[in-house]
């Protein structure tokens, strides 16, 4: 690695129109709130993120002392794959900060891809993966994590929940959704060149160009108090037995919304997928997901009803 001064970083997001969508610092605090005593001690990567650019690396330098990080590291991806990545890393030594303020990054090697062996290298140093990562490249980066054993807490879409390699992981408890979930991730900011599109686009009180999704999410495996919190349970199945229609092929009853979870059933219930956002998993256990018994779609009187995890009740507590 080599140190250069590089402003890479204003002319990148420009060149690259689709994928450059940066994480904002409220939505960032926002959620870091809730895990802050998993830090102490501990090194911190965001490995999908422009050293100067990346309100991650900002977050994490000015809480570096409250939380007791042992080391951060952060590495950007030179977007045109033609350049270098950019890296940088801090241990509380005030001549790294100086270096990061005056914009002298180091540069990798290669272009800062994160499955790159000098990325995979600084993995492995590393305990806990904070970011945004590239939604395309989702499964791989969540499969890399979990080769190695790794903490982590990103943004994903809403929609990564139903990719088969994430809902095996979320199945298997070894993965969860964090706190935030839609409108609590409030908007990304998007390079300049964006066209700012329908009532959902906006600029924020710092001139940035904001686009709000409404479709993302946390996913993590840090314990939050939020999953030890049971879902309370106001309606029954008893008297209401046709708000719960069974399924043709699977013995079990459909349930359209998370709150209506019925409070006497413990056999097998279909629940959208935004349950996963209030799961316990002492309160229920997840089954399986869209299929029923013969592996075809859920199905009430022939017709399937939007996705659906299904989960069953755990014994009275
Ligand atoms: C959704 S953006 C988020 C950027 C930043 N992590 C943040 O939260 O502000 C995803 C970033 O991943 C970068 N990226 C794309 N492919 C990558 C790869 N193979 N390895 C590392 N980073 C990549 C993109 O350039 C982009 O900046």
């Amino acid at each position: 690695m080599s140190r250069l001064i590089d402003r890479s970083f204003l002319t990148e997001a420009k060149k690259n129109k689709k994928d450059e969508f940066y994480t904002q610092r409220v939505d960032i605090d926002r959620e870091l709130q809730y895990y802050e005593g998993q830090f102490k001690g501990r090194t911190v990567y965001c490995n999908t993120d422009h050293p100067k650019k990346s309100n991650f690396v900002r977050y994490f330098l000015d809480n570096f002392t409250r939380l007791g990080l042992r080391r951060l590291i952060a590495t950007g991806y030179a977007v045109d794959g033609s350049n270098c990545g950019t890296y940088f890393s801090y241990t509380g030594n005030p001549d790294e900060l100086v270096a990061w303020k005056n914009d002298e990054l180091t540069l990798l090697q290669g272009n800062g891809d994160f499955r790159s062996d000098e990325c995979v290298a600084l993995l492995r140093e590393s305990d806990i993966i904070v970011t945004n990562p590239p939604y395309s490249l989702l499964r791989e980066f969540v499969g890399c994590i979990e080769s190695f054993n790794k903490d982590f807490l990103i943004i994903a879409t809403v929609n990564a929940i139903t990719y088969k390699e994430i809902f095996r992981l979320i199945h298997a408890g070894k993965i969860w959704l964090g706190v935030g979930l839609g409108r609590d991730i409030s908007g990304f900011i998007v390079p300049d060149h964006y066209e700012l599109y329908g009532t959902e686009a906006r600029l924020n009180d710092r001139g940035e160009r904001i686009v709000s999704t409404n479709n993302s999410l946390w996913l993590t495996n840090l314990d939050s108090e939020r999953r030890h919190q049971d879902i309370p349970l106001v309606k029954t199945y008893s008297a209401n037995e046709a708000d719960y229609p069974h399924y043709d092929n699977l013995d079990g009853i459909n349930v359209n919304k998370t709150k209506d979870i019925p409070s006497d059933w413990f056999g097998l219930m279909g629940v959208p997928i935004t349950f996963l956002h209030k799961h316990n998993p002492a309160q229920f256990e997840i089954v399986g997901f869209r299929k029923g018994n013969d592996g075809k779609d859920l199905r009430i009187n022939g017709k399937a009803p939007y996705f659906r995890i299904i989960i069953r009740r755990r014994e009275e507590r």
